[in-house]
């Protein structure tokens, strides 16, 4: 089947979801995009915004609506070139709106699963839950009017795993977006065992076509991007314990995000990630990925008491970030869990003490908003090591530890197989999580 043909009916589970509605506007774009060529014109183009959630149905279309626009407004030549046998559209305006129906008439909101009985294309991005994957993907497998091909974007869980337990004879991939689709670069893409080359051959295809970055990773629980992160987050968790017997855990608990952020360059603290990620989400993907590991254990007691006081992080429909570990005003981290008193304090109450604890940062310090988007980035970050490496500082040496522990999953994670090689694994954290230099790097000395 051609590529045209088979995105002719596609459906997306979870649409209305954080991943859902972005692989959803991406892919209603595509198939716009499809239908307005030549040889489209008399195809009909269906995506089935599937959830169970009406109340996120809802709000669902006014998003694709203001997102499409946006789209539309950065593309007026090509749609120029597209409508130009449309005579009635002269200005800007009214051919952005032309678009913008084109692309929401192709998408059909609904609760109802049958609906993917037709699909040639299954987008699977419900809850990370693999018995739930399993019973959707294979009631939709058993029920299926297509043999249709089906795109999960599970985080953690094997894809070989889910083929088997939902018996889908390899028609299935890892798709894996990043938060937010629209937005992320990063795709990292999983075959399961069976998955065929026509299948993997038209999901490169699609990844092209939506100007991804493509990262294969090796079929592991976690894969790349989360292999490490995960890791990474636990180290910090560890850290702050360590650090918690001279600190106390709050001021442990700042320390670490300072250096994870300040210290090491990034583009947020390492709390601050695990909260924008969302403190369930994060124990639930250790939850997956642990039973696959071999000695070792990705789990944290500190994740645990955090959702059990109900202090989660994630993000609000609007995009706006929830407490977690830390408390945020207007997107800034202002305070932080004290997590045996369940209440926030006030980071401006201890920071300076802490932060004389830390000794000061190195002279060439650039935070990282200057030094990624730098034409003279690598220069920057050597200077910065420079200085950092010939420091002694706690601050210097709680550093240098991170970036070795960052290292050294960076390298484990080809060692165990589940990235090809050193680029691999740099391209997911640099385009994946905007780190300004890749885990394996000669900074370090
Ligand atoms: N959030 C991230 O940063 C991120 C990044 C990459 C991958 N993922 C993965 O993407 C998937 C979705 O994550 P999310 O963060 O978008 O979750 P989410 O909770 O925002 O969205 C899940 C959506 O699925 C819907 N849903 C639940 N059960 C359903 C069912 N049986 N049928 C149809 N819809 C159902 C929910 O109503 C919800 O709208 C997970 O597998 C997750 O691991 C998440």
């Amino acid at each position: 089947m051609k590529y045209e043909d088979r995105l002719q009916n596609v459906t997306v589970l979870g649409a209305a979801g954080k991943m859902g509605s972005g692989i959803l506007l991406l892919t209603a774009v595509e198939m716009a995009d499809l239908s307005l060529q030549p040889q489209n014109k008399n195809k009909t183009f269906v995506l089935n915004a599937m959830d169970v959630s009406d109340e996120a149905l809802f709000g669902l279309m006014g998003y694709l609506r203001e997102q499409v626009r946006k789209i539309a407004e950065k593309k007026t030549v090509l749609l120029r070139q597209l409508y130009a046998d449309r005579e009635d559209l002269i200005e800007n305006f009214q051919i952005i709106d032309e678009y913008i129906f084109r692309v929401l008439n192709i998408v059909r909101p609904t609760t109802a699963v049958e609906v993917a009985y037709r699909s040639n294309i299954i987008f699977e991005a419900i809850k990370e839950d693999p018995a739930l994957k399993h019973k959707v993907l294979s009631g939709i497998k058993k029920n299926s009017e297509k043999n249709p091909w089906f795109f999960t974007n599970t985080s953690s869980i094997p894809i070989t795993e889910l083929d088997e337990a939902a018996e889908l004879g390899g028609n299935i991939i890892g798709f894996h977006f990043y938060n937010p689709p629209a937005v992320q670069k990063l795709v990292e893409v999983i075959r399961s065992k069976h998955t065929s080359d026509d299948l993997f051959d038209f999901a490169m295809t699609y990844a092209k076509n939506l100007r991804k970055i493509v990262v294969p990773s090796n079929d592991i629980a976690g894969f790349i991007g989360n292999g490490h992160f995960m890791r990474d987050a636990l180290y910090g968790i560890q850290q702050v314990e360590k650090l918690a017997t001279e600190f106390g855990y709050v001021k442990a608990l700042y320390a670490i995000n300072k250096i994870t952020q300040d210290y090491l360059v990034r583009p947020m603290g390492i709390f601050q990630l695990t909260d924008y990620v969302g403190i369930e989400v994060c124990q639930y993907i250790m939850a997956v990925m642990n039973p696959y590991l071999k000695d070792e254990n990705l789990h944290s007691s500190i994740l645990d008491k955090m959702v059990e006081q109900g202090v989660k992080g994630g993000q609000y429909s609007s995009g706006a970030q929830k407490d977690g570990f830390l408390k945020y005003e207007k997107g800034r981290p202002i305070a932080i869990w004290d997590i045996d008193n369940k209440k926030y304090i006030n980071i401006d109450s201890f920071a300076a003490e802490v932060d004389a604890k830390l000794g000061v940062l190195p002279a060439s310090y650039k935070p990282w908003k200057v030094v990624n988007f730098n034409r003279n980035k690598e220069a920057l970050l050597t200077a910065f090591f420079e200085d950092l490496n010939s420091m002694k500082t706690l601050g210097a040496t709680l550093a240098k530890d991170y970036n070795k522990r960052s290292n050294e999953i960076g390298l484990q994670l080809i060692s165990s197989n589940v990235a090809k090689d050193n680029e691999a694994v740099n391209t997911v954290m640099l385009t994946g999580f905007y780190h300004a230099y890749g885990p394996i790097n000669n900074y370090l000395k």
